[in-house]
């Protein structure tokens, strides 16, 4: 991803704007160890390390709304996660990094309630508990994709989408299968956001194709789709941009950024492509056999020696 440049809502790619190419810069120095404290919400604000050519973001990074603090998780004798704590702001894009294996996939797991830590408190919105509940992360406005596509493969895309609103359902399914009165209103209110995420994400064409049919890349448009139609404030991403091409990422990336600037949606994303990574987010933290090795702004990270020194050692 050599020519992916931080992109605003309403303009293309801008021209020379501030681009990664290798898996990770020089090293410089001054940079922060693995004991560095995060970069707190206030002291960065979106945009400052970018292209200052480009246009202020619509929502500016607001207080933090997710602490995880002291987070440890294991299967049997592996421990996937030991002793993590970062945070996440309001409005933030906030990416987690990490070779293979390193517990970015298990941390999404532990924010949105499907793995329990052993360890650790978390503090959604003001109230702490020991662990989220999916059902609870879900209705609290938490939605994710998957590192594996998982979508109904022989249904369509409007179908699969159509079941990221299932959290928001109110009335039963009694009287949703009479299609009557209350229900049939609310059901026409669900199709009605459905197109407009649609819409937004440029998949009119193929509303009505099965997602089977679709090549991989679509796919994963669609599973954002899903994600988007239960209107959430904060998205998990696991890895959207994995296996795409050049074209396809752009495009993603493009998407991203939309829905961070127009809708004002926290997104933590996990993502493989640096260029990607130090283009999109606003702070990084980077994992590494389960623990954390650096966390800061996109500059900060490209500088620590953990983390140059991680990067070197491991293959993508
Ligand atoms: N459900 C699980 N059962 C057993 N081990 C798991 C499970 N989920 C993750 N792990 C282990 O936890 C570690 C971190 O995995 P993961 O979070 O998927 O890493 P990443 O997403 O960074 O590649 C790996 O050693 C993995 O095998
Ligand atoms: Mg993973």
């Amino acid at each position: 991803m050599t020519q992916m440049a931080r992109t605003r809502a309403d303009g293309p790619p801008t021209a020379g704007a501030h681009t990664t190419t290798g898996p990770i810069a020089s090293p410089a120095q001054g940079a922060g160890g693995p004991h560095t404290p995060h970069t707190p919400c206030a002291e960065v604000r979106p945009g400052e390390a970018l292209d200052p050519r480009m246009p202020a973001r619509a929502h500016t990074r607001g207080d933090v709304i997710l602490d995880l603090q002291h987070i440890s998780l294991s299967f049997g004798g592996v421990k996937a996660l030991t002793d993590i704590s970062f945070d996440v702001c309001e409005h933030e894009i906030r990416a987690i990094i990490g070779p293979n294996g390193a517990g970015k996939s298990s941390m999404l797991n532990v924010i949105n309630g499907v793995y329990h830590p052993q360890q650790g408190r978390i503090v959604f919105r003001g109230e702490e508990r020991r662990q989220m509940h999916p059902t609870a992360a879900a209705r609290q406005g938490i939605a994710r994709t998957f590192q594996n596509i998982a979508l109904f493969k022989g249904m369509t895309v409007l179908d699969n989408i159509m079941t990221g609103r299932n959290t928001l359902f109110r009335s039963g399914i009694f009287a949703h299968a009479l299609w009557w009165g209350p229900a049939r209103a609310e059901e026409m209110r669900h199709r009605r956001k459905v197109e407009e995420v649609i819409d937004f994400l440029e998949i009119q064409a193929i509303r009505k194709t099965p997602v089977g049919r679709l090549p991989y890349g679509l796919q994963k448009r669609v599973e954002l789709a899903r994600a988007l139609a239960a209107e959430p404030s904060m998205l998990l991403l696991d890895e959207p941009m994995a296996g795409m091409n050049v074209e396809e990422k752009q495009d993603m990336c493009r998407f991203i950024l939309d829905v961070n600037q127009q809708f004002g949606t926290t997104i933590v994303l996990i993502e493989h492509d640096m260029g990607v990574v130090m283009d999109i987010s606003d702070r990084v933290v980077v994992l590494d056999y389960g623990k954390k090795i650096g966390d800061g702004t996109p500059e900060e990270v490209k500088a620590n020696p953990d983390v140059i020194r991680a990067y070197l050692g491991a293959s993508h």
